[in-house]
């Protein structure tokens, strides 16, 4: 079903409204993949009818998206982790050299037994990845205990964050062929956040509306 949810968000007949409703579906799969990989205690619980053993997660999750695309991902992940903390890494790429730019931090205090799940649907040259993990890095995090979620990602990209943070893990959905000269990923699905958000629909209506009065 993956696939399925991903053709669709890579199809440019997909208009806002089902690529939201795409983006959603594979989301919650992807955030159930997530929670089967991680690690349980057993526990003891005790039934209406009596004691049995059980399991329960072993770590505190901390949910970290990457602005503004990575929100995408958060939802289910909030269903699933309900005590999770959430913190923000607001990185834009600039348009011309795609290089990151933070323009907005706010991470909870972490303990360095915290598994910490990064969020960003779009792994392309890697730098927005990079850019969060060397500051959480610098916060002592014990990367070892991080997973960068994504749904596509390039070898470049996937090359980049293992070569710098060999310790990391990364989730993808695919792994596409390569980036264009223009960093995007190719075939990709074109700019995640701007499909999701409506950020170019907008202007495609003004254009049409200035034809419409000609
Ligand atoms: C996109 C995407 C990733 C980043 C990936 O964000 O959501 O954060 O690009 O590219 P990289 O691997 O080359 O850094 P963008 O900068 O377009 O910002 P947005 O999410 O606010 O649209
Ligand atoms: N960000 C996107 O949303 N898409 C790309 O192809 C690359 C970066």
């Amino acid at each position: 079903m993956k696939d399925h949810f991903l053709t669709l968000l890579r199809s440019q007949a997909t208009g806002m409204a089902d690529f939201r409703a795409a983006a959603k579906s594979l989301s919650s799969l992807i955030a159930s993949d997530i929670a089967a990989q991680l690690p349980m205690t057993p526990c003891p619980v005790r039934t209406p009818l009596g004691p049995t053993e059980g399991v329960i997660g072993r770590d505190q999750v901390v949910l970290i998206p990457i602005l503004r695309a990575g929100l995408v991902l958060l939802p289910p992940f909030m269903d699933l982790f309900p005590q999770a903390p959430i913190g923000f890494f607001g990185i834009r790429r600039d348009e011309k050299t795609a290089l990151p730019h933070l323009y907005y931090e706010n991470i909870p205090t972490l303990a360095p037994t915290d598994r910490i799940l990064l969020l960003d649907p779009m792994l392309a040259t890697g730098g927005s990845a990079l850019l969060s993990l060397q500051k959480l890095k610098e916060k002592k995090v014990d990367l070892a205990r991080a997973t960068l979620v994504t749904i596509l990602a390039t070898p470049e990209g996937m090359r980049a964050v293992e070569q710098a943070f060999p310790e990391v893990k990364i989730y993808t959905v695919a792994i596409d062929e390569k980036l264009n000269q223009h960093k995007y990923i190719v075939p990709g699905l074109g700019d995640f956040g701007d499909r999701y958000f409506g950020t170019e629909l907008r202007i495609t209506r003004s254009i049409h509306k200035y034809t419409a009065r000609g």
